[in-house]
């Protein structure tokens, strides 16, 4: 089976996942913003990653786009990084927020913890979170605001290597 991985990463917890998956699971691997010329005819496997920013994932109009390429394929991944442990993301529906019934139907969804270092977020970036850290009564919510967070472990892909290689 042919694996392509295609990626969005802001600040590189995203891409750090999308490469242990390529190097598991032996992918070509793809940013978003390179992955423009790359032929999806060529893959049986995709597996798509992206960071939720504002409750949003920022490869939403890509994935929606290709969808009559990617809707064909064996296996279609799609893992998301963020801030909220695992069970936190499936209670909030944030996902199905985002995508089509139709196309969460076909794709399978791993929610991954990701990693903020307040030092490397850039200006606008600082604002926002500096603001949610004020306005959040979630203590939880509040401390990630403040102190930032490591959520990153090589063990978070394991799912996603069982599915593709079952
Ligand atoms: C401005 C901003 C907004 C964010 N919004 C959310 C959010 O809505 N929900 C969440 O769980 N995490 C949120 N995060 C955390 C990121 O999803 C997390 O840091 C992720 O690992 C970033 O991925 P990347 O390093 O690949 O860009 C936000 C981070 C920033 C800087």
């Amino acid at each position: 089976m042919k694996n392509l991985i295609i990626y969005r990463s802001v600040y590189g917890s995203t891409k750090e996942y999308a490469q242990w998956i390529a190097d598991a699971i032996g992918a070509d691997i793809f940013s978003l913003e390179e992955a423009e010329n790359v032929d999806l005819n060529n893959y049986e496997n995709i597996v798509l990653g992206c960071g939720v920013y504002a409750g949003k994932i920022k490869i939403k109009k890509w994935i929606v786009s290709n969808w009559d390429k990617l809707k064909s394929k064996n296996k279609v991944v799609l893992f998301t990084t963020s801030g909220s442990p695992a069970e936190e993301i499936k209670k909030e529906k944030m996902i199905e927020r985002n995508l089509p019934k139709e196309i969460l139907a076909k794709i399978r969804y791993f929610p991954l913890g990701g990693r903020m270092v307040i030092e490397d977020l850039n200006f606008f970036h600082k604002l926002i979170i500096k603001l949610l850290a004020k306005m959040t009564k979630d203590p939880g919510l509040k401390k990630r605001s403040v102190k930032g967070f490591n959520f990153m472990d090589k063990k978070n892909i394991d799912p996603i290597l069982d599915y593709l290689k079952a």
